[in-house]
């Protein structure tokens, strides 16, 4: 977080005396005293919403363009705050401009260097404006480029799925329910579990985006404005679908960004469940599964360790996404109609939800193309949790037993094999027999790994051809939907 607090700028005087210039602040027109410096630095958010300059500056000029569209400036007036704000926009690509907390925001710091820079007409441009309207124009311009990287980096994590699931379709694992052996499943049958997760989420990114590219531009501080503004023309110039209906929600609503924050934390849910398995996958215990080496550290004082760090810290940060939703949602609840200065704490959890999940995307999709599989490993773990039970059980349903009791013939076999340090396919079909004369020699096709995955060969199962299939659908489902509207 990058906010200054009052003391990082306070370094003597702490009482009343220790007053700033009153003279550049835009709306000291009715205050005698001047701001106290505490004060001053406590409620500036130039520190973090100088982000969203470009948006401001863009939101400004589309502002400025529709002013003179309704003669309410004359075209000179326009071309030279056009000019002055890009002018201002390279100061700041640059590095070159001055940011004030004295001017409190970023919308207050750009406004006041344009005056500066073209003189009187800088002034006309907040003719029409509020920034009630402006902040929240910013932030949903700000979140719909966003949401557009986010929902490309999600398709990238969901490539190196498809690719992973492919090269792994007919290698068998074992299934866990409980974290116990249940079933053999193939392992890229249970990367297209988590696709499936991420499909989901970047439906909900999509359609995030409808409810975020609606301009609120237009209510002015709250009621609207006496001016003959055209809104239609600025959302045009500036891309948006649709105006805000409604002056007062226009100013107030952060919905759009509880919604994102909501969409993050659940994605983030669905990378910390994920990365929980591949930390138990990738422990000595397990060994199912290998990190490349650039995505895992050692140990200062441990020789031995190579940490699954990434997935680690996926799994840690979690937990700062799912608190921003709750920030965001309390800064929320307590708030009459329509703006108040507390949604001026929406942007360091909404900034930081977007950085989080940009970084944890893209840092995973990286790892997932560069996991290898320990194929033998795995096998040997289905073997041994005597993952096939199910399969002989449905065998003896086939051949008339009903399943309850199948269900105990096939407990009975199961405890010879503990006890015998042996797996089903390893008994023989005489001792198999003792428990049921319904067992005949070709029982020894289902207790086979390979012929309990391939038996589940029908939509969503984890037969091989089954999993190639759906290999095929992920990537059609992929490259049919644009993340964005662009
Ligand atoms: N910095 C403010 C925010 O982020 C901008 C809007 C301020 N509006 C006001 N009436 N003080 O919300």
């Amino acid at each position: 977080m990058t906010n200054i607090m009052p003391d990082q700028i306070m370094t003597h005087n702490q009482n009343n005396s220790t007053k700033t210039q009153q003279a550049e602040k835009p709306w000291n027109g009715r205050f005698t005293e001047p701001t106290d410096a505490f004060v001053e630095a406590f409620t500036a958010s130039v520190s973090f919403d100088q982000r969203m300059y470009q948006q401001d500056i863009d939101g400004s000029i589309a502002h400025a363009k529709m002013l003179a569209h309704v003669d309410v400036l004359t075209e000179d007036e326009r071309d030279t705050i056009i000019d002055g704000l890009e002018q201002i926009r390279q100061k700041i690509q640059c590095g070159e401009f001055n940011w004030s907390i004295k001017l409190e925001d970023v919308h207050m710091n750009i406004e006041a260097a344009l005056t500066d820079l073209i003189g009187i007409t800088g002034k006309k441009l907040h003719t029409g404006r509020s920034r009630n309207d402006q902040v929240a124009t910013d932030i949903r311009l700000y979140l719909r480029d966003e949401v557009d990287h986010i929902i490309n980096a999600i398709l990238g994590l969901q490539n190196s799925l498809i690719n992973l699931a492919e090269r792994e379709a007919d290698t068998i694992m074992p299934g866990f329910t409980h974290l116990q052996t249940a079933q053999p499943v193939t392992f890229g049958h249970h990367m297209l579990a988590w696709f499936e997760n991420l499909e989901r989420d970047r439906s909900r990114f999509i359609d995030a985006r409808k409810r975020i590219n609606i301009m609120p531009l237009g209510a002015a501080a709250l009621a609207g404005t006496t001016y003959p503004i055209d809104r239609e023309f600025t959302a045009r110039e500036l891309g948006f679908d649709y105006v805000c209906e409604n002056s007062l929600d226009a100013v107030s609503d952060r919905d759009f960004a509880i919604e994102l924050t909501a969409n993050a934390a659940l994605l983030m849910t669905h990378l910390s469940r994920f990365s929980e398995e591949l930390v138990l996958w990738a422990s000595a215990q397990f060994n199912f599964i290998e990190l490349s080496d650039s995505f895992c550290t050692g140990s200062s004082i441990m020789p031995q360790k190579k940490n699954p760090d990434v997935p680690e810290l996926v799994r840690g940060k979690t937990g700062r996404v799912n608190g921003h939703l709750i920030s965001l949602l309390t800064l929320m609840k307590g708030q009459p109609l329509a703006y108040n200065k507390d949604n001026q704490e929406d942007k360091e959890p909404l900034f930081d939800t977007v950085d989080t999940l940009k970084g944890c995307l893209k840092v995973y999709a990286d790892m997932m193309q560069h996991v290898s599989v320990n194929k033998e490993v795995m096998r040997e773990a289905a073997i041994r949790g005597f993952s096939t039970a199910t399969d002989l059980a449905d065998y003896l349903v086939r051949a008339g037993v009903a399943f309850r009791d199948a269900h105990e013939v096939v407990g009975r076999a199961v405890r010879l094999g503990v006890d015998t340090k042996r797996d089903l396919s390893e008994i023989s079909l005489t001792e198999l027999q003792q428990f049921s004369n319904r067992i005949q020699a070709d029982v020894f096709e289902v207790l086979t790994l390979e012929g309990s995955v391939s038996a589940r060969n029908h939509i969503g199962g984890t037969a091989p051809e089954q999993v190639r299939a759906a290999v095929k659908r992920a990537r059609s489902r992929i490259s049919n939907e644009e993340p964005s509207a662009k």
